[in-house]
């Protein structure tokens, strides 16, 4: 597949009711099909968010460089050390909340596709920073968790982070004191909404990642699930190829809010080109 924002030129259009109601379609003969609709799944990582002004994990001088996760980021961690780990993410909360953490031009484009796209357009994120909810997205999915939210370790409530979790706290519904935990999944925790998450994989046409490195599964396992299930074309927007590029049909590197803008552009305008019938 070609990976260029440029076009092929196109041949015929037609129309015809598939699956999902209304299509609209223009054939390429022997090069492809334009569709300016379909069934998009989107999945970012904190790359997405580096141009906010928020950490990624791994890149040089990432959070995992400067702390280990198994001090901050496990079950275990919190078991052992619970204040350590309620000031990690209160610390973390108080950056995000600080007011100078703002969605960038790559969140906007894709409150902007999820608005105006004929079709379903499902966001899911590996983020538990509030930025794609600020920028307007809807249909939003946080499979890791938010910072923005506390939970209860012993009923689950979830409310939200309203002061620094400390054990003092107690939980505002079953009010056991010293159980307010951050509402993020941590390593060896099983990622949120899941079945919605292969619902949407299962019947998707377009699957698109943005600013992640492919390392963490079950994540890094979705460009898979959406070619083989669903039959659907794959695109990666990334500063560089992720460990899981390989997987993808198609490719585009560079910062998100160059390419995302430009994407978004680009299937408003004249759609996506999916593979050759
Ligand atoms: N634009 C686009 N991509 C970027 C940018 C940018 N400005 N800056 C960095 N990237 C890319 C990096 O090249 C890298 O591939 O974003 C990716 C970030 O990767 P990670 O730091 O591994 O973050 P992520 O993939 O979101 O991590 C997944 O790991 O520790 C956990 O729970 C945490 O949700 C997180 C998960």
């Amino acid at each position: 597949m070609p990976s260029s924002a440029s076009l092929p030129p196109t041949g015929s259009s037609r129309y015809h009711s598939g699956a999902y109601g209304r299509q609209t379609e223009q054939f390429i003969d022997g090069v492809g099909i334009l569709r300016r609709d379909g069934r998009i799944v989107i999945l970012t990582g904190a790359g997405i968010s580096k141009e906010s002004g928020l950490d990624t994990f791994r890149d040089e001088g990432g959070l995992w460089s400067k702390v280990r996760i198994e001090d901050v980021a496990t079950y275990e961690a919190y078991q052992r050390d619970p204040e350590r780990v309620l000031e990690f993410y209160n610390e973390r909360w108080r950056g995000m909340a600080s007011g100078n953490i703002r969605p960038n031009a790559a969140h906007d484009a894709l409150a902007r596709l999820e608005r105006d796209w004929p079709d379903e357009v499902v966001l899911v994120t590996q983020n538990i920073d509030n930025l794609h909810g600020k920028a307007g997205s809807k249909s939003l999915i946080h499979m890791h968790g938010e910072m923005a939210k506390a939970r209860c370790d012993r009923c689950q409530h979830i409310s939200p982070f309203a002061e620094d979790l400390t054990l003092s706290l107690s939980c505002p519904s079953c009010k056991k004191i010293g159980a307010m935990r951050p509402h993020v999944v941590w390593f060896g925790e099983m990622p949120l909404e899941m079945e919605r998450i292969y619902a949407a994989l299962g019947t998707c046409d377009l699957f698109v990642s943005i600013g992640t490195s492919g390392n963490v599964y079950p994540a890094a396992g979705f460009v898979q699930e959406a070619s083989a299930m669903a039959g659907a074309h794959t695109l990666e927007l990334n500063l560089e190829p992720s460990d899981g590029a390989s997987a993808f049909a198609e490719a585009r590197y560079g910062p998100a809010t160059v390419l995302v803008p430009a994407f978004v552009d680009q299937m408003l305008s004249e759609g996506w080109e999916a593979a050759g019938a």
